[in-house]
Formats: C-alpha cells, sequence, structure tokens
C-alpha cells in the first residue's frame, strides 16, 4: 500500500467502537485520523485542525450529521474539505437529505474496510485537482491584475506626459494636468455617476486641451486678443483634440475624447465646435467647460493676467459679457458654488515651484 503520511482523516461519530474499528483501517492504511464524538465537537476540529476528509455519521446527540453537513459546507474555512456521511446502502431518504446537506459521497454501514480506503482516496484524489485547479487560477488571476495595473500606471504615464507636451506653451507646469483632475473628482463626486466611471474621468479630464498641440505659436502664445481670424482657427483645437483620441478601446482615452470634443460646448447652445445644448452635450463637456474656466482664470496666460479666487468665482456665478451663468449646466454650476472653496485649496495648493 502506498504511503499516505501526510493524510488526516476526521472521524464524526459517537459510537465509540465505530470509531475505533475505522481508525484502525486507516491506521493500516498510512493515514493519520481524529475523532469527535459529536458534530459541535465536529466542526470545531475541522476548523482548527483542517482535515484533507471527513467521515460523519447521521445521527449523533447534540447536532446530527445533516445539519453538521450544512455547516461544514457553509463555513468558509470548511467548504471545501470533503465530506462522507454514514447512510445504510437502502435508505434512500437519507441519501438525497445528505446530498442536499452537501455531502461529497456516501460509505454504507457497517463499514467496509475496502470500500472505507476506495472511498477516501478517490476523494482525495479530487480534492488534489480542485485545489490545484484553485491555486491555479488564483495565481493566473494575480498575474493579470498586477499586468492591469502595470499597463493602466503605463497609460496614465504616457498620457500625462502626452498631455504636458501638448499644454508646454501655455501652461507652465505639469501640475496642471492634477489640478484638473483634482476638479474633475470634486464635481463628479456630487452627481450620481459609478466609482470607476469617476476614476476613468480623474485620469482622462486633463486631455481635453490635448488639441493645442495643432495650433501655432502665433496664436496659441500671441500676447493680446485674437482677432476673429485667429479665434476661428484656435476653436480647431476642440476638434484637433477628439481627432487625436479617437478611435481607442481604452475606456480613459473614450472619456477623454468626450472631454476634448465637448468642453467648449455652452448648456444655452451658443459653444463651438457643434453648438449643442443642454444635456445633448455630453457630461464630461458640461463638467469641463466650468472647470476649464475656473483654472483659466485663475492662471496668467500670454494674453491675460491671473485673477484672484472671488474674482474668478465672480465671472463664472454673475458673468463679465464673456462668460455668463447660462453657459454652464446648472446643476455642475451649483455644485461648483457649492464647493468653491475646494476649488480655491486645489489652486492653492498645486501650484509649480
Ligand atoms: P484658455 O486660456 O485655457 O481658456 C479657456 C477658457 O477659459 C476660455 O475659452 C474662456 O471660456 C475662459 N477664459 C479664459 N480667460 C478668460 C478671461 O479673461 N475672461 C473670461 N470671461 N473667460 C476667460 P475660449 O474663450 O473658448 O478660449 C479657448 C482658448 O483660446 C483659450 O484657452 C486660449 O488658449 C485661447 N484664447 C482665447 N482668447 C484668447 C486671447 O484673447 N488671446 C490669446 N492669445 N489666446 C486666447
Ligand atoms: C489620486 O488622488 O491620485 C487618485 C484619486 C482617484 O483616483 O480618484
Ligand atoms: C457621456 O456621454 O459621457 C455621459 C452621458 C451623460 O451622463 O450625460
Ligand atoms: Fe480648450
Amino acid at each position: 500500500m502506498h504511503s499516505q503520511q501526510n493524510v488526516k482523516v476526521l472521524i464524526v461519530d459517537d459510537e465509540a467502537d465505530v470509531v475505533a474499528l475505522m481508525g484502525t483501517i486507516l491506521t493500516n492504511h498510512g493515514f493519520v485520523f481524529e475523532s469527535a464524538s459529536d458534530g459541535v465537537e465536529g466542526l470545531a476540529r475541522a476548523m482548527e485542525g483542517q482535515p484533507d476528509i471527513i467521515l460523519l455519521d447521521i445521527s449523533m446527540p447534540k447536532m446530527d450529521g445533516f445539519e453538521t453537513c450544512r455547516r461544514l459546507k457553509n463555513g468558509s474555512g470548511t467548504q471545501s474539505i470533503p465530506v462522507v456521511m454514514f447512510t445504510a446502502r437502502t435508505d434512500r431518504a437519507s441519501r438525497i437529505k445528505a446530498l442536499q446537506a452537501g455531502a461529497n459521497d456516501f460509505l454504507g454501514k457497517p463499514v467496509d474496510s475496502t470500500e472505507l480506503v476506495v472511498r477516501v482516496n478517490n476523494l482525495l484524489k479530487v480534492k488534489k485537482y480542485q485545489d490545484f485547479l484553485e491555486d491555479h487560477s488564483r495565481i493566473l488571476e494575480m498575474q493579470v491584475e498586477e499586468r492591469t495595473r502595470k499597463l493602466k500606471e503605463a497609460l496614465i504615464d504616457t498620457v500625462q506626459r502626452l498631455t504636458l507636451a501638448s499644454e508646454y506653451r501655455d501652461e507652465d507646469t505639469y501640475i496642471h494636468v492634477k489640478r484638473i483632475s483634482y476638479y474633475t473628482e470634486v464635481i463628479v463626486k456630487e452627481m450620481d455617476i459609478p466609482p470607476q466611471d469617476a476614476e476613468i474621468m480623474f485620469y482622462a479630464a486633463p486631455m481635453h486641451d490635448i488639441g493645442k498641440v495643432g495650433i501655432p505659436d502665433s496664436i496659441l502664445l500671441k500676447p493680446g486678443k485674437l482677432t476673429a481670424q485667429e479665434f476661428e482657427i484656435m476653436k480647431t483645437h476642440s476638434s484637433i483634440g477628439a481627432r487625436i483620441l479617437r478611435g481607442s478601446d481604452s475606456p480613459y482615452l473614450i472619456s477623454a475624447e468626450k472631454f476634448a470634443q465637448n468642453h467648449h460646448e455652452r448648456w444655452d447652445g451658443k459653444g463651438y465646435p457643434r453648438g449643442l445644448k443642454g444635456e445633448e452635450i455630453p457630461l464630461e463637456g458640461r463638467i469641463m467647460n466650468l472647470i476649464d474656466q475656473y483654472d483659466a482664470l485663475r492662471s496668467r496666460r500670454p494674453y491675460k493676467p491671473a485673477f484672484d479666487h472671488d474674482t474668478a468665482v465672480g465671472i463664472i456665478s454673475a458673468g463679465d459679457g464673456r462668460t455668463d451663468p447660462g453657459h454652464f449646466d446648472p446643476e455642475v454650476l451649483q455644485i461648483f458654488l457649492a464647493n468653491s472653496d475646494r476649488f480655491r485649496e486645489i489652486f492653492a495648493m498645486n501650484q509649480g515651484i
């Protein structure tokens, strides 16, 4: 007989002579065994001892075998341990009840020594295979998670560098990227947006102006006001950005495309490039239209000085002839006004050195 040295069998039976008999058979075949004399003790031993297999009697004091089996199969520490229940070969009702309780196999009573060893060995083989599969899929899952995380980090890093490259002419620092993400987070938190989508928007939002790469220095860096013709060229940055980002399967780039395409649309329909109105404007556009203006107002540009927080909020909430509160999604505007201190903090805390 091959060695079963490390295999531990738990026998749960209130009849001491049955336990002694089975224990002897198992020992003779090289198994190690432990016993418990009722269901309650059996559960405790199964938890502590982590046996490889459990042999379970049906009628016992305190807790019968069916209930014990159900609890074993519902317990997170014991549910994968195979359970063999003793049943009289002819007792069909008990067998069905045992199956319903989650038993893996049956053993006729009185116990036949060959049958006992065969059943135990068969179940151990199945268990080994299940353990192998479980370990294998756990390892695979971990590897996939790790790779997904690395890919995501690489994507985000690339995207942030690309964003920086597109803006280095009119934005002094990388910090601008962070600010845009943080403002987006403040608005999105107050909206009914699933957390995964919120996280995607967090990273996608800073790409809204990526199309500025396509605008010549003579316009982008012009120290004064743009002519009407220059502004027409400037306006193409929305569509240029959308074109750069279009056609990806990445949820980050799909979201970024919406930010780029729609961030200068206005709620009243007077924005660009398409003149969409109200909820026709994808949410990304409605959010970014406001965030972008707050940050642009606070920042120095070749064509304008930086304004302080109260001035920026005043321009957004009361209008200044160029900007008008009617440009904004009322819900986004309301969230902005209710959280404008957060915007002030984010701007103050995220400055280049
Ligand atoms: P940006 O500088 O990032 O500004 C983004 C948006 O913030 C602007 O979109 C506008 O809605 C708002 N904004 C910026 N500065 C002011 C301001 O002084 N007053 C008010 N009320 N709102 C302001 P917009 O107008 O569609 O402009 C898009 C981009 O076109 C700007 O991005 C900037 O790069 C460029 N641009 C706009 N006006 C001028 C200008 O007079 N001179 C130059 N050189 N560039 C301009
Ligand atoms: C961050 O703060 O860098 C990440 C937070 C987020 O994903 O919302
Ligand atoms: C979207 O198009 O990006 C979101 C649609 C919405 O919630 O309005
Ligand atoms: Fe823009």
